[in-house]
Parts: C-alpha cells; structure tokens; sequence
C-alpha cells in the first residue's frame, strides 16, 4: 500500500505562521482588554459583543479575578487531584452554591469537550446501553464523544473512521418527536437548553420537559450541555434553573473561568452514586489556578449583581435593536442572535468597520452576541447606533 503521506524531499515549504491554520480568523490583532473594550496593534478600539467566544463573562482584567489568580499562583500553582487542597473543595461547594441545583457533586476538566466526553461515557457505563440522542444544530465539542453528537460534524469534519456509539438527531423544536427518538437502548440526551452554535437558539421549556420525562420514562440519563448558556449567561446561575427543568448530568466551562481554562461536569446524587474511583482522571482539572478562577468568578457574579445586569440589558438590547439589517432576536440573556435580512457575515463585518465586534453563528442569517455580564445599556446605545447606520 502507498502512504499518502509525501516523501520529504517532495515536502512544501515551511510555513509563514508555525500554528496550524484550522481558524478563520478576523483582522484585529489584539494588544490588551480592559472591560469590555478591545485595543488593537494598530491603534483601534472595538466595543466587544464576542467575549472570546463566550468566555470572558466578566470582561478583561477584572480586578477580582487578577487578584485571585496573582495569589494563588504566588501559594501554590498546581497540584494534582492525588493531593487534597482546599481550594478545589470550595470551588466545588461553591459552584454548586452558585447552581441552585441538586446536581452536588462536581468533577473538575479542562475543556467543554472533556466535560461532554465524561458525561457521556458515564451514561452509556451506568445504563449499559448503547446510543445516545441530540438535538439537530446542536453543538457538544470536537473529541471523539462530543463531536458524535454535535449535528453535522460526521458530515464536515468528524475525522475519525466512525462513531463510537449509535446517535439519534431529534429536531430541536418538536417535543412531540422525542417519544420516538428516544428508547431504552437510549443511555443519555444531550442537549443545550439555549444552543449556541446552533444561533443563540431558545430550546424552550416545553422542550426541556418533555425530554426529561421520556428520560424518566426509558430510563436514559438527561446530560445538560451548558458549556456556552451556563454560568450565568441567560441571566440565571444556569438553564436549568431557567427552564425549571433538572438533568442527572450537567457540563459547564467557557465563563466558568473568564478565560483560564477549567470546564465542571455536575452530577445528581442518582449518578454520582455510580461512580467509583478511576472511573475518571485528569491531570490539569481541578488544578488550584483554575479552582480560584471559578471562586473569584462567582464571587465578582453574585456580589457586582452581574445576573441583575444580564437580564436588564438583555430586555434593553431586544427592545432596541431591531434597526438596519436586524429583523427579529432570539436567544436569553446574553446568549442572543439578532435575525437578519442580509448574511450574517456582511453584517459583522461592517460593525467591525464601526469599531464593534460581535459573532456569527451555524445559521447564516444569524448575527451571535456573546458579550460581558457588565455589559451596560450605554454600550448597547453604540450597537443599535452601528446597526441603524447599516443598509438592511
Ligand atoms: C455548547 C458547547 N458545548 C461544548 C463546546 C466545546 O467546548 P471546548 O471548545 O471548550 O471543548 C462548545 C464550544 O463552543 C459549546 O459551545
């Protein structure tokens, strides 16, 4: 058999950048943030509605969360979870605090992917069984797990030779369709109560209830993906508390750090009775730098009243912005999409040339705003002024 791998004398050059170039990537080369503004090499200024893709929920250089990082890092960087720090034990008690859940027992990971590849694999471990169900436009990561159930992936970029388990899509807006999709050779479900890649997209309630109780009755385990809605962004804790609707499984991460790396996967007392040493590891998880990011994260959401904020800005945003290309808004909190009347992508781009950044999403006419829970409604004022100077 031939490799199709080329010999090295037929190599192409070296390249420019030594990165792989799998981003498409915008044309603002970032020097430093301060709260909600971007400063570019170049000298520009960009109002941030992006937030890192999510992450920055507290914007830049929050003085808490500096301040938590520079003192621990100063007491002590890592350790693994073979040694017990106190540090990790509240972050955990106060994360689960923080959730308002019954989901009290935490596992702490690096990434949204890991989260979802833990939680999954609990599921098909505790049911024994063998497929697993999401929801169209859903997106869950790009490990081998996360990305079998992320829509569209085995399609576009999935990679590995095939799925490691069966996988069932269910439309996201009928409840009616999941007594069929989900049976009892189901082991979990997996959903984002607010999509994200998916458009900023509402699952709804309904939807919610009427997959926890097929779960109830088949007996698969509801996993919720909250790595992009959780923390706070809909302006709850989570979507579960939101919606009202509990999952065994809950997985968190993106504003959970404000950008050092950690995701949580949360776990029912049902669940987390299962599960028994070695069933899950890590090295970096739950390292104490990023125990007391999450600390100092919840502390700055619930002492600055950052939930207040993101629900009164969130209703000034949708009232105001339908104006120039903007048509309609859906999403919570601030996890919105503005619906538009021409591509998404043209619509970023001129905000770009306005000095305001924002997201696109899966659904091309869907602009996504990810912005910083202090977001205020003065710097909302500057969106809807961009977007009414903007050709619909
Ligand atoms: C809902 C959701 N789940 C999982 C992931 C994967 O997270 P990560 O990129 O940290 O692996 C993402 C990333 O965008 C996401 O939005």
């Amino acid at each position: 058999m031939t490799s199709p791998i080329p010999a090295p004398h037929s190599q192409p050059p070296a390249p420019r950048s030594h990165l792989a170039q799998v981003f498409a990537q915008y044309p603002i080369e970032v020097m430093r943030g301060e709260g909600v503004w971007l400063y570019a090499r170049d000298g520009r200024k960009f109002l941030d509605f992006y937030g890192g893709h999510a992450v920055a929920g507290l914007g830049y250089g929050h003085p808490r969360w500096v301040a938590a990082l520079d003192r621990q890092a100063r007491q002590m960087s890592f350790q693994t979870n073979a040694l017990p720090m106190s540090v990790r034990e509240h972050a955990a008690a106060r994360l689960v605090k923080f959730s308002g859940l019954t989901l009290d027992t935490v596992f702490f990971i690096n990434s949204g992917a890991e989260a979802n590849e833990n939680a999954l694999k609990l599921a098909f471990k505790i049911t024994g069984r063998t497929k697993a169900v999401a929801l169209e436009q859903g997106w869950h990561g790009r490990t081998a797990a996360a990305a079998a159930v992320t829509w569209g992936a085995l399609e576009k970029w999935y990679g590995f030779p095939r799925r490691p388990f069966d996988v069932a899509f269910t439309p996201r807006d009928k409840p009616a369709a999941v007594d069929q999709a989900i049976d009892r050779d189901t082991a979990a479900v997996i959903v984002e109560p607010v999509q994200g890649v998916g458009g900023a997209f509402d699952v709804g309630k309904p939807m919610l209830e009427a997959l926890r109780r097929r779960c109830d009755e088949t007996g698969a385990l509801l996993i919720f993906d909250e790595v992009q809605c959780g923390m706070g962004r809909t302006g709850a804790p989570f979507g579960a508390g939101y919606y009202g609707v509990t999952p065994d499984m809950l997985t968190t991460a993106k504003a959970l750090g404000n950008g050092f790396p950690v995701s949580a996967l949360m776990l029912s007392r049902r669940v987390a009775g299962q599960i028994k040493y070695d069933d899950m590891g890590t090295t970096f998880g739950g390292g104490p730098l990023a125990c007391a990011a999450v600390e100092a994260v919840i502390e700055a959401i619930e002492s600055e009243s950052l939930l207040a904020n993101v629900r009164q800005v969130s209703a000034y945003l949708s009232a105001h912005c339908r104006v120039g290309p903007v048509t309609g808004v859906q999403g919570a909190g601030f996890l919105l999409g503005l619906k538009t009347s021409r591509p998404a992508k043209e619509v970023q781009g001129a905000l770009m040339e306005k000095g305001i950044l924002a997201g696109t999403s899966g659904d091309p006419r869907v602009l996504r705003l990810l912005p910083a829970y202090i977001m205020n409604e003065g710097h909302v004022d500057q969106l809807c002024d961009a977007l009414a100077r903007i050709p619909a």
